[in-house]
Formats: C-alpha cells, sequence, structure tokens
C-alpha cells in the first residue's frame, strides 16, 4: 500500500524543508500527480519518499523510471529548470569540443595546488527503471550486459570488471580510501531505494593504473569516469570523451531532446557531467566571500571524500554545478574559470 498520504502530511507539517522539492510541491501539483503511474509503476511516493524522509535535502526527488519525467513534469519542470538556472527546459546536442584542440592543458603546472582532477558522466540504459522500478534480476541482468560491453574495450581503456559481492572488506575500504569506489553510506540514496538489494548488481570496472573506471549500479546505471594525479584537465576529459564515445558504439542510453541524458537524480540531467579537482584553498575557503564566489562561477565545493563530506586540510572538491542547457565542453570550461579564479585568489590574487 502507498504510504503517500503520510509523507505528504509530514512535508505540510514541516517549515523545515528547503528542498526544491518541497518548494514547487504545492497542494494543487499534489492532487495532480498523487495517482499518476509510469508505465514501469512509478509513482510519486517513489520521486519524494527521500526528500520527505530526509528533510535537510537539497534537490529531495529522484525519478523512479526515465519516463517519471514525463508522467510528473509539472513538479520536476521547475525543480530541473530551478536546481540549472535555465529559463527553459533545453538541451543542446552533445558537444565534447575539438579534443584535439582543447584551449586549456593542466589548470596548476606549478603542481602545488591541484592534487587530482576527475571527469564523470552518468548514463542510464535507456531499457531499464531507476532503482524503483528496477528490481534484483533486472540489476543482475543489466550488470551481465555493461560488463560484456566493458570487457570489450582496448587500449588504454582496457580493464577488468570487480564485482561489489564478493568483494573483500579490505580491498572495499583501499579503493574507498583511494576515491575509486562507491559505497552504501548516503542516505539520501539509500531513501530512495538505491541500495536495494546492495550489493547485489554493483560493481567497478577499471584499467590498469586506474585512470578509466566505470561505476556500475551506484546512484545511476552507470558512471563513467576519468582520474589521474595533478591539474591535467585535458588530459582527463579526453580520456573521457574517448571512453564515452567507445560504450556508445555497444550501448543506447536514455536521452531526451529537452533534458538530455536521462539520470536518477534531477541535478545530474543534460550532459551529467561533473568535472572535479581536489584543490588545496585554505584562504580563499576562510574567505567571507568563499559562497558568493562560487556561486558567482557556477561551482560547487564538497568535502575531499564526495558528496556531503568534510573538507580535509583545506582541500576541497571544486567541480561544476550546471549540467542541463550547457554543453559537455561549455561545463568543463565553466569549471576550469571558477578553478583558476579559486587558484589566482589563493595565490594572493585580489578580489575582483
Ligand atoms: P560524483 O557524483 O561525481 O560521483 P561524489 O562527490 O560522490 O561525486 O564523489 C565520488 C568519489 O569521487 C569520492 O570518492 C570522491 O572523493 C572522488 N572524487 C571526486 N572528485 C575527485 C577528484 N578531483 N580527485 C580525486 N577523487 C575525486
Ligand atoms: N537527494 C540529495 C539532496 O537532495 C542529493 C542531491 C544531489 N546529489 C546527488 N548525488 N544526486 O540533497
Amino acid at each position: 500500500m502507498s504510504d503517500l498520504p503520510q509523507l505528504w502530511k509530514k512535508l505540510r507539517a514541516t517549515k523545515e524543508s528547503k528542498s526544491l522539492m518541497s518548494k514547487y510541491l504545492t497542494p494543487e501539483i499534489y492532487e495532480k500527480l498523487k495517482d499518476k503511474k509510469t508505465k514501469l509503476g512509478g509513482t510519486l511516493t517513489d520521486c519524494i519518499r527521500s526528500g520527505v524522509e530526509n528533510l535537510d535535502s537539497g534537490v529531495g526527488i529522484y525519478a523512479s523510471d526515465p519516463a517519471a519525467y514525463q508522467e510528473f513534469s509539472e513538479l520536476f519542470d521547475p525543480i530541473i529548470k530551478d536546481y540549472h538556472k535555465v529559463e527553459a527546459l533545453y538541451h543542446p546536442p552533445t558537444d565534447f569540443g575539438n579534443v584535439e584542440q582543447l584551449n586549456f592543458g593542466d589548470l596548476d603546472p606549478s603542481g602545488e595546488l591541484i592534487v587530482s582532477t576527475r571527469v564523470r558522466v552518468g548514463r542510464s540504459h535507456d531499457s531499464y527503471g531507476f532503482p524503483p522500478t528496477l528490481n534484483k534480476e533486472q540489476r543482475v541482468n543489466m550488470e551481465r550486459n555493461t560488463r560484456d560491453v566493458l570487457e570489450k574495450l582496448t587500449g588504454e581503456l582496457k580493464g577488468t570488471y570487480y564485482p561489489l559481492d564478493g568483494m573483500t572488506p579490505e580491498t572495499q575500504k583501499k579503493l574507498m580510501d583511494d576515491h575509486f569506489l562507491f559505497n552504501d553510506s548516503d542516505r539520501f540514496l539509500k531513501a530512495a531505494g538505491g541500495y536495494n538489494d546492495w550489493p547485489v548488481g554493483r560493481g567497478i570496472f577499471f584499467n590498469d593504473n586506474k585512470t578509466f573506471l566505470v561505476w556500475v549500479n551506484e546512484e545511476d546505471h552507470l558512471r563513467i569516469i576519468s582520474m589521474q594525479k595533478g591539474g591535467d584537465l585535458a588530459a582527463v576529459y579526453k580520456r573521457l570523451v574517448s571512453g564515452i564515445q567507445e560504450l556508445e558504439k555497444k550501448l543506447q542510453f536514455a536521452r531526451l531532446p529537452n533534458l538530455g541524458y536521462l539520470t536518477f537524480c534531477p541535478s545530474n540531467l543534460g550532459t551529467a557531467l561533473r568535472a572535479s579537482v581536489h584543490v588545496k584553498i585554505p584562504k580563499v575557503a576562510a574567505m567571507p566571500e568563499f559562497k558568493t564566489i562560487c556561486d558567482e562561477y557556477s561551482i560547487q565545493a564538497r568535502g575531499i571524500h564526495g558528496e556531503h563530506t568534510e573538507s580535509l586540510g583545506g582541500v576541497y572538491d571544486i567541480s561544476n554545478k550546471r549540467r542541463l542547457g550547457l554543453t559537455e565542453i561549455q561545463a568543463i570550461e565553466e569549471m576550469r574559470r571558477g578553478v583558476e579564479e579559486l587558484i589566482r585568489l589563493e595565490k594572493g590574487g585580489e578580489l575582483k
């Protein structure tokens, strides 16, 4: 039985929730959507549960399946516009730019401030639901299909798939400490069903030097990742683009013209790209203007063990915040400009 009325009652009764979901789920929209269901059986309950159970959510909503973005569009559309700061829902065609002639290289040639660089995209198979509408058997099937494709990659991308089921706790811890692997500790994702049947159907693929990685069935069906030590954004990005293009030859990813690549969380729609550096910026981060500077450059600061974690020793994860309404190369450029500004200020430059 659906517990939607209880979730709704809790949400209406609280003043605590500042999420985009609570901002846009008005009584009118609730009435309109409460009995709707997608073909895969996705409901409003599936979408808002995490945001109601976690009243400190920022976004507060996940899509039950790719079709939820259309079925519950009265709620999703304003949230997407608000998060990605766009007036209309439009997403340009994929454009990775000219990867052979990028107009940037290493963002920190001195090697003093940037510890590492990572760029990832999320991708969803267009034939499967998201966690609330995905059962164990489907997840395992999807893992098998994905694994088959991953294990055929060649050259620099060639690697091995390691299922989480059966991986020793020591190996998991080492991979996590080194920032390569995910875990099941995100309470927002947990409430959304993201850890159903954990760890079945999840795993990680990586090449020998762990510069090209793919997460299977973490938050999204796939997270395609390129990373390396230092600040050479051009090298990291180029490798990522080649990985995406190879995988696209074999896999069909869910995409809509107005929303771009479809992901479980609306914050990842569009390019689904997050480009980040781990950068030492103790001085800038202590400035009262830090948050304003980040907002001005549309960048986001996270702790070094990922979202919802704290910074350690003045090292922050700085990334592009917007993913929709701009192309891949524009998202990268947005992050690059923000990082360059933070580095300039850290090195004693004047505030503009
Ligand atoms: P995402 O949504 O991009 O997967 P998370 O914030 O959950 O992001 O981070 C996932 C993992 O990637 C974490 O272990 C985090 O420490 C690591 N990570 C993110 N950016 C970098 C980076 N620039 N260098 C090294 N590790 C990184
Ligand atoms: N659901 C969480 C919130 O609303 C996380 C949102 C963005 N992060 C993510 N990993 N999808 O705060």
